[in-house]
């Protein structure tokens, strides 16, 4: 399906503003789109690129209690220093918001009541795990564990970052609160939830629609959520640091909007924000509520469901009869794969990251700039090294592009006084041997689908043409016997310095603006951007002609890099890698080893079955006895079980229970016991009964 847009819509994800952001965000994220934009502008396209900072979520109050600060530094912290990261990187966003402005919450607590009024919430109550310490609900990232998959210690609530296993807290093995260290308890509490099956049939159709178009790991991921069924999701949490629920009630209060559920709408605020700044409130509509303009949304991986799925799921809450204005949901929502460091996985938990900020304390942004489009994520994840880094500032920017440019203007300056020596006919220009028209068109088609690396190494080929093109027609010879012929070499190498200054500013904008300072035009490529002024094209063309006149200086583009500037990060490096290395063997020494192996057959013949604890008491003269009453389907039980040091015989009653089920009777203190429970035992000796969690499961064989 063929569409023609009036306008563009550019969302990147809100990073945290609990952490720098490092290299691997600015390469799945930032860097694509930023070159998207640019290039857009170019085309004299209607575009706007807005981002900024997710400043609500548990890992941020994680961050303010560790350093003993208030969640509001933390996030003022890290706002400010990832904006002025990105801006010294050339993103150039035309809005970057926070998530903890006023506008903000203004529009996630309507998008709140708004689906609230309609009745589309479902209020449930649930377990969760209460720190009675801290006197605190404890959200799934304040609980910690080891991990029931890969038995890893210190796995979150949420996610084991060993395995990358989903998980719920109550899955942790032996679970402990981050805020004290102590066991939590499971409490009641209310919460909100989102009945994602009621969108089932849209969201499928709206994956449907775009599964030709959209990356296949943003339709496969998307699909496997979808083929599963969607269930509700809770959209509310226990916590005082966030956006909270616009009601009265009691049990609203304590209770904020789970993060991704404000996050996702920070894109509609900023946009707000931004059109207020233009001064004219109303525009934002125009970019949300209007089904000529083109949404993009830039997003890692690992935020594909909550944009394919759970924002446009609100928004045709949102969009169901009965509230203003329908929001356009995206057109494409290119999700990169990860860009790793040196072979291994960004961590910043680790420590394990460069981080943009620095790096650019240290290097040109443009030169980061291009290693990084040069190994763009597109399909499969990529890796960052720093001999790479050094290669293609020495190699392709400083010797190629950089030298081309350099050579062509200090030529022309020092032989033809700085002054274009002629008009360059189309035919000339088209038989240098690029076929300009089919270079474009294959270079628009890879913008257009955003294949970054693609368009990026196509304009560096252009640039290596020119290099050889100069170097092969000799004008510092030629001029010696022709004149003419070296000026028609340096109006050809001049035209091709202004198509490349054109060429190279979606991905080397600072270096684009210095080549046309060079060429001599005012100002930079930048003022000249407007929509419905089409630029981009003007490279087509030989755009200088006889006598124009250029800067008369020039400047080194790139500086190359030395062993010696990389030879600290390197050392770093080896550092870290050892130092991720020790954790690993730590964390593998820590792991089980098993007994030896049984068949299928020896497992069956244990019977294992689901009982229900209907009586509990000690047992005289054995301190670590408890003699439970067990109900087993219709038959009744009594079993002796060593958990009197962990658990109250009243704490008991009411369990679910594993029980081995034909265990031959054993009389222990003068009493039979007939079979046995099974429990864990943590890392300092505690028990932890095995609970299963079904309901009518009673008596039912555990297999
Ligand atoms: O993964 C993250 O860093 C999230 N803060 C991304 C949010 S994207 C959007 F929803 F705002
Ligand atoms: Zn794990």
């Amino acid at each position: 399906m063929t569409h023609t847009y009036r306008r563009t819509l550019v969302t990147t994800a809100l990073p945290y503003a609990n952490g720098p952001v490092h290299l691997g965000h600015l390469a799945g994220v930032y860097l694509p789109a930023d070159i998207y934009v640019r290039y857009k502008r170019l085309c004299g396209d209607d575009i706007i690129h807005i981002g900024g900072s997710d400043e609500h979520g548990v890992p941020i109050t994680i961050t303010a209690d560790r350093e003993g600060i208030s969640p509001q530094d933390v996030v003022d912290r890290y706002h400010k220093m990832n904006a002025e990261a990105f801006a010294k990187c050339g993103i150039s966003f035309d809005y970057y918001g926070r998530t903890s402005s006023a506008v903000h919450h203004e529009t996630a607590k309507e998008f709140f009541a708004e689906i609230e009024r309609k009745g589309i919430f479902v209020r449930k109550t649930e377990k969760q795990f209460f720190d009675a310490t801290a006197g605190r609900f404890l959200s799934d990232r304040y609980i910690t564990g080891t991990c029931p998959v890969c038995n890893s210690p210190g796995a979150n609530g949420d996610q084991c970052e060993q395995c990358g296993t989903h998980l719920s807290p109550t899955e942790l093995i032996d679970p402990k609160s981050k805020l004290s260290d102590a066991t939590p308890e499971l409490r009641e509490t209310l919460h909100w939830y989102f009945p994602l099956g009621r969108y089932q049939k849209l969201l499928e159709d709206y994956v449907e629609r775009h599964s030709g178009e959209w990356r296949s790991n943003v339709v496969n991921y998307s699909k496997t959520w979808l083929n599963q069924g969607l269930a509700e999701r809770a959209i509310t949490r226990d916590l005082s640091w966030g956006i909270s629920l616009p009601l009265d009630s009691v049990e609203a209060q304590g209770k904020v909007l789970y993060v991704w559920f404000d996050a996702v709408l920070g894109y509609i605020s900023f946009t707000k924000e931004w059109a207020e700044r233009q001064g004219d409130p109303l525009l934002w509509k125009r970019y949300w509520q209007d089904p000529e303009t083109r949404i993009i949304n830039f997003i890692g991986k690992d935020n594909v469901v909550f944009h394919t799925l759970m924002f446009p799921a609100i928004l045709m809450a949102w969009n169901d009869e009965r509230s203003e204005g329908r929001y356009e949901l995206a057109d494409n929502v290119p999700a990169s794969e990860f860009m790793n460091f040196e072979g291994r996985k960004f961590s910043k938990s680790r420590n394990y990251a460069v981080y943009l900020g620095e790096f650019l304390e240290r290097f040109p942004a443009d030169t980061l700039r291009y290693s990084i489009a040069m190994n763009y994520p597109e399909n499969k994840d990529s890796d960052f090294s720093w001999v790479d880094f050094q290669n293609r500032t020495n190699g392709e920017l400083a010797d190629t592009l950089g030298n081309f440019i350099k050579r062509s203007v200090d030529f022309t300056n020092a032989r033809f006084d700085a002054e274009v020596p002629c008009d360059l006919s189309f035919d000339e220009w088209d038989n240098l041997g690029i076929d300009w028209l089919e270079s474009f068109c294959r270079l628009e088609a890879a913008y257009e689908g955003f294949h970054f690396r693609d368009a990026v190494s196509q304009t560096m080929d252009i640039a290596r043409f020119a290099n050889r093109y100069l170097t092969e027609s000799e004008p510092w010879k030629v001029i010696k016997v022709d004149r003419e012929a070296a000026g028609r070499a340096m109006a050809v190498s001049l035209n091709l310095c202004h198509s490349l200054a054109l060429l190279l500013y979606p991905v080397l904008p600072e270096t684009s603006n210095r080549i046309w300072r060079m060429l001599g035009f005012e100002g930079t490529i930048d003022d000249l951007v407007e929509p419905g002024k089409v630029v981009w094209r003007k490279a087509l063309e030989p755009g200088l002609k006889k006598g124009h006149k250029l800067l008369g200086t020039s400047e080194i583009l790139f500086t190359k890099i030395e062993q010696k500037d990389i030879e600290p990060e390197l050392k770093k490096i080896e550092a870290l890698l050892a130092e991720a290395r020790r954790c690993e063997a730590s964390e593998k020494q820590t792991t089980t080893t098993f007994k030896p192996e049984i068949t299928i057959e020896d497992f069956q013949k244990v019977d294992l079955r689901v009982a229900r604890v209907i009586g509990c008491e000690p047992v005289k003269k054995a301190a670590k006895l408890l003699k439970l009453k067990l109900q087993v389907g219709s038959e009744e039980r009594q079993v002796l079980s060593g958990i009197a040091q962990h658990y109250k015989p009243e704490e008991m009653v009411g369990k679910q229970v594993v029980l081995v089920a034909n265990l031959a009777e054993r009389t222990m203190r003068g009493e039979v016991s007939q079979g046995m429970i099974l429990a864990v035992e943590g890392e300092e000796g505690q028990l932890f009964i095995l609970e299963p969690q079904g309901k009518s499961i009673n008596g039912k064989p555990v297999e």
